[in-house]
C-alpha cells in the first residue's frame, strides 16, 4: 500500500493503475462503515484508491472541524488490511493552496435537509469530491447510503457535469443495537450514547407505520417527533420525509421515501436515515 501527499505524485501513480479503478473518499477516523466501500470497492475493481482528508471547506465557521476525530496511524493500519492500492492524504494546503478561487455548486437538491442547517456544507462537498474525482480519476466511486443527502447531490453533480464514473451507494452499516456508524459517534459521552438510540427507534417507528400502511407523511413525522422529544439530552434540527430524488417534502408516502432525521447531543450533530421500500 503506498500513502501519497501530493497531487502531482497521485497523478503519476494513477497512470500505472490497472482499470477500473475504485475510489473511496473519506475524512478519516475510519469504521466498519468506511470499511464496506473498500470492501465493496475491492471486490468490484483491481485497484483501489482510498482518500483521507478532513475537509475544512465542508464545516461552518462554528462546527467541529477543530474538534474532528484523527487517528491517521490507525486509519492506515486499518486500510492496509483491507488491501488498499493507495492511499491519498493530502495536507490542506495541496487541496487548497493560496489564492484558491473556485467553486462547484449544485442547486435545489442542497438546499434542503442538511442544506437548511448546514449553509455552504454542501459547496465544499461537492468542490471536494469534484477535485478528488479530477485527480484520482475512478471509474467508480463508493458513497454510504448513511449520508444520503450527499448520494443524491454526488449523482447530481456527475450527471450534470458529465462526469466519467459511475457513483455506487452502499447501505448504512450499523452498530448492534442499531444506532449507525459514524466517526461522530466517539465524541458522544455514555448517556448521550444512550440518548443517540432514539434515532434508530424513530426511523423503525416509521418503518412500522409504513408497514400498517399508513400513508399521511406529517402523522409519522409528528409520531418520529414526538418519540425523540422523550429524550431530553436530544434536540432536533430536522426529521423528514421526502422524495428520495428531489428530496421535496411529501403530503403522503409513495414509495420510495426517504425518511431521514438530524439531531444535536451535546455538541454532537448526528444524522441518520432508512428509505421506505
Ligand atoms: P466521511 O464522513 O468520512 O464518510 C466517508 C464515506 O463513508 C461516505 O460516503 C459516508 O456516507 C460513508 N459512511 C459513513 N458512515 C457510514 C456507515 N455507517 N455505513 C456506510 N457508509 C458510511 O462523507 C464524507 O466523509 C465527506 O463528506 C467526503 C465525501 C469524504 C467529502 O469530504
Amino acid at each position: 500500500m503506498k500513502v501519497i501527499e501530493t497531487i502531482e505524485e497521485m497523478k503519476q501513480l494513477r497512470s500505472h493503475l490497472t482499470e477500473p479503478v475504485g475510489f473511496v473518499p473519506t475524512m478519516g477516523y475510519l469504521h466498519a462503515g468506511h470499511l464496506s466501500l473498500v470492501r465493496q470497492a475491492r471486490i468490484d475493481n483491481p485497484s483501489v484508491v482510498v482518500s483521507i482528508f478532513v475537509n475544512p471547506t465542508q464545516f461552518g465557521p462554528q462546527e467541529d472541524f477543530d474538534r474532528y476525530p484523527r487517528d491517521p496511524e490507525r486509519d492506515l493500519a486499518m486500510l492496509d488490511k483491507e488491501k488498499s492500492d493507495i492511499v491519498f492524504m493530502p495536507p490542506a494546503a495541496e487541496m487548497y493552496p493560496p489564492g484558491f478561487n473556485s467553486w462547484v455548486e449544485v442547486g435545489k437538491v442542497t438546499e434542503r435537509l442538511e442544506g437548511v442547517h448546514r449553509p455552504g456544507h454542501f459547496r465544499g462537498v461537492t468542490t471536494v469530491v469534484a477535485k478528488l474525482f479530477n485527480i484520482v480519476q475512478p471509474t467508480r466511486a463508493y458513497f454510504g447510503q448513511k449520508d444520503a443527502q450527499q448520494v443524491v447531490v454526488v449523482k447530481k453533480m456527475v450527471a450534470d457535469l458529465d462526469m466519467s464514473l459511475e457513483v455506487v451507494a452502499l447501505p448504512t452499516v450499523r452498530e448492534p443495537d442499531g444506532l449507525a456508524m459514524s466517526s461522530r459517534n466517539t465524541c458522544l459521552n455514555p448517556e448521550e450514547r444512550q440518548a443517540a438510540l432514539v434515532l434508530y427507534q424513530a426511523l423503525r417507528l416509521a418503518e412500522e407505520l409504513h408497514a400498517q400502511r399508513e400513508t399521511d407523511a406529517d402523522r409519522i413525522r409528528r409520531e418520529m417527533t414526538s418519540l425523540i422529544q422523550q429524550q431530553p439530552l436530544v434536540n432536533i434540527d430536522y426529521v423528514s420525509i421526502a422524495d428520495t430524488k428531489t428530496l421535496d417534502e411529501l403530503d403522503t408516502v409513495s414509495p420510495p421515501t426517504l425518511v431521514s432525521l438530524a439531531v444535536r447531543i451535546g455538541k454532537t450533530r448526528l444524522i441518520d436515515n432508512v428509505v421506505l421500500e
